[in-house]
């Protein structure tokens, strides 16, 4: 595939403060759908909110890609200190709002919704494990890379991971990692010549959901 050339010009710019509603309308199109369907708009779009303030105040390094002035992808790294994340103090107080609206939901939450909304979390507790551990790999993380589905297959996930790697060489990162699953577009890391380096069966509740870890260099 070659690059569209409209991706090519297209602006990639940090995220500010007013990019979450956009950010959170491309996650909950891809993973809320679940909570939509069954007619939880409110609750859909809380969990989508929730889980990408929390990825943002977990991201040095938080990138979108504008068109029109509407964000259509967008692409968030973690950066880690002798295995310890940094935060993004930009996002904290968004952050602890959510978590607390989140938290209180979940009380009375069925399976589904405390899924949708503590999932990511619980997929973060396994990153955080795997990057005290001290791996070569663990001094960035790709948290989170969502393309909006109109604008998938056009070169601009490729774009965006190449920006993060530039910004991650910037921060004096030689390496990083990302997670992901056999339920999400791993095959694209695979593609892109990334390497599986570890594989995580730990949230497997008999569906095969397996996590997936994969590795390059900046
Ligand atoms: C996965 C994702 C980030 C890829 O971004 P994209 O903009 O659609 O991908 P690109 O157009 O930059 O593709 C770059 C290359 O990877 C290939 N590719 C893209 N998605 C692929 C997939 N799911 N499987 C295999 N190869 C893929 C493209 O064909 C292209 O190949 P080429 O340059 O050799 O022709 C995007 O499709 C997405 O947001 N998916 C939904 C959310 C998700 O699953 N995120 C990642 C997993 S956590």
């Amino acid at each position: 595939m070659s690059t569209d050339p409209s991706i090519e010009t297209l602006r990639i710019r940090e995220a500010a403060a007013g990019d979450l509603d956009g950010i959170a309308r491309i996650y909950g199109t891809l993973w809320c759908n679940t909570l939509r369907n069954r007619g939880d708009i409110e609750d859909a779009e809380l969990a989508a909110r929730f889980n990408v303030a929390m990825q943002l105040q977990d991201s040095p390094i938080a990138l979108v890609a504008e068109s029109d002035g509407e964000v259509i992808a967008a692409c968030m790294v973690g950066v880690f200190d002798d295995g310890a994340p940094r935060p993004n103090p930009a996002w904290q107080q968004t952050y602890d709002e959510l978590l607390a609206q989140a938290t209180a939901r979940a009380e009375t939450a069925d399976a589904k919704l405390e899924g949708s909304l503590f999932g990511d979390s619980r997929e973060k507790a396994t990153s955080r494990r795997f990057a005290a551990t001290g791996n070569p790999y663990a001094q960035g993380q790709v948290n989170l890379i969502i393309i909006d589905p109109a604008w998938q297959g056009r070169g601009l996930g490729r774009r965006l991971i190449d920006a993060a790697r530039g910004h991650l060489r910037d921060l004096g990162c030689s390496a990083f990692f990302l997670m992901t699953d056999n339920q999400s577009d791993y095959a694209f890391y695979d593609h892109i010549g990334m390497e599986r380096i570890a594989e995580d069966h730990s949230q497997d509740t008999g569906d095969g959901f397996t996590v997936y870890i994969y590795g390059d260099a900046c």
